[in-house]
């Protein structure tokens, strides 16, 4: 991916829909300050899909994408897909779960830190108790896509959605997680199925992660139920440093995750192949609630880019990002939705100045 360190890096934006169009200007706005600061070289090529698009001319993922990606970019940044005028999200399928897909992404990483004991609902917590990173498997399962309707709109209707789960796919993701794990001394891996009920893909599920765990034995590993581990995340999060879990549930738990650290505005993500070009987006979705307000909480976002400075190489602009995010909250510059005061675009600005500052 790394051509050489004085070139640009390249970086293709996609905005898409609702605040995702609010967040990502002041993202790159951050982007661009701490590259700046730290002497690089960055070209942002923006895309305009998503809602607006799809319904003036029915253009999702155009069919080149995928090359054009993986030919011309280092790495691709996302805002949100969905909108209330698009309800089957055909939108969102094309371009996020197809990008997902069809770039290999398998492994979607939902950090969930405290930065702030103030910004969580439970009592007594600091950071040391919340630092959970939601290791999902992001190429199968149930977001497969297999299925399909049978005399549908009738009261005879049959509708299937496929649980795909395959030995390649669940072993490569729960490897992920133990390498990712022992790359940054986490000592903590938990894997959560619901081999329970789902007795065939969630049995290649227990059957891997007893096999790979063996190859980790100085990372202690352990196994819950996704019902009891979503209540456990609540009860007492500092149990958990890494939790790996198949996409649908990985959806679910980096939700929860959010919850317990100050809510959705705060949380990013990186859908990551190790070898080839990824995505990054903040968890949180186009918010119609709150779209074109400028109540959109731009950290996820810039906590996004930070991931992405990581992934490209430029560890001290991500270490810049995340301090100026540190001294964002620490400093009440925030936006309504962590107690503040500032709307979207002002929380960027003052952001992208602290990212100039020395890092704190
Ligand atoms: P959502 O994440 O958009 O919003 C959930 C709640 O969190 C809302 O009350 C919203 O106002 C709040 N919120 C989210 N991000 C915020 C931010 N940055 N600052 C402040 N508050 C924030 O989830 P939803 O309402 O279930 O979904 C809305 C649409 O987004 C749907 O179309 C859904 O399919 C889509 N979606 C897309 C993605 C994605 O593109 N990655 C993720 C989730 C949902
Ligand atoms: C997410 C979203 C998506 C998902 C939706 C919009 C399809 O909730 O990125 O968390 O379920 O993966
Ligand atoms: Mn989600």
């Amino acid at each position: 991916m790394e051509s050489s360190s004085a070139s640009p890096k390249r970086i293709a934006v996609i905005p898409g829909d609702g605040i995702g169009k609010e967040v990502i200007p002041e993202a790159i706005k951050v982007l661009r300050a701490a590259a700046e600061a730290g002497g690089r070289q960055i070209a942002i090529t923006e895309f305009d899909w998503g809602a607006d698009r799809f319904l003036r001319d029915g253009t999702t993922l155009p069919p080149d994408a995928v090359d054009m990606f993986r030919r011309e970019y280092d790495s691709i940044l996302l805002g949100a897909l969905g909108d209330p005028r698009v309800p089957s999200n055909q939108q969102g399928a094309d371009i996020l779960i197809g990008l997902r897909f069809k770039l290999d992404l398998y492994a979607n990483v939902r950090p969930c830190v405290l930065f702030d004991a103030r910004l969580t609902p439970l009592k007594g917590r600091t950071e040391k108790d919340i630092n959970i990173w939601v290791v999902r498997e992001n190429t199968e399962g149930l977001y497969a896509g297999v299925g399909g309707f049978f005399k549908k709109g009738t009261a005879d209707e049959v509708a299937t959605q496929l649980d795909v789960n395959t030995h390649k796919g669940v072993e490569r993701i729960i490897r992920y997680a133990f390498d990712l794990a022992r790359k940054h001394g986490r000592k903590r891996v938990c894997m959560s199925d619901k081999a329970n009920a789902l007795a065939y893909g969630h049995d290649l599920w227990q059957r891997l992660f007893k096999k790979i765990r063996a190859e980790y034995p100085e990372i202690e590993s352990s196994h819950m139920y996704i019902d009891n581990l979503l209540m456990q995340m609540v009860r007492d999060p500092s149990q958990f440093e890494v939790i790996v879990t198949c996409n649908m549930f990985g959806d679910i738990a980096s939700d929860v995750g959010a919850g317990l650290i100050g809510g959705l505005g705060l949380t990013p993500s990186g859908n990551i192949h190790p070898s080839k070009v990824s995505l990054f987006e903040p968890v949180h979705g186009s918010a119609p609630d709150i779209a074109g307000k400028g109540l959109a909480n731009p950290i996820g976002a810039v906590l996004t880019a930070g991931m992405m400075c990581d992934a490209i190489g430029w560890p001290d602009e991500a270490r810049r990002i995340e301090g100026a995010v540190r001294a964002a909250i620490r400093e009440d510059r925030t936006t309504k939705d962590l107690g503040g005061t500032l709307r979207t675009t002002e929380a960027g600005d003052w952001l992208a100045e602290k990212v100039v500052g020395p890092s704190s």
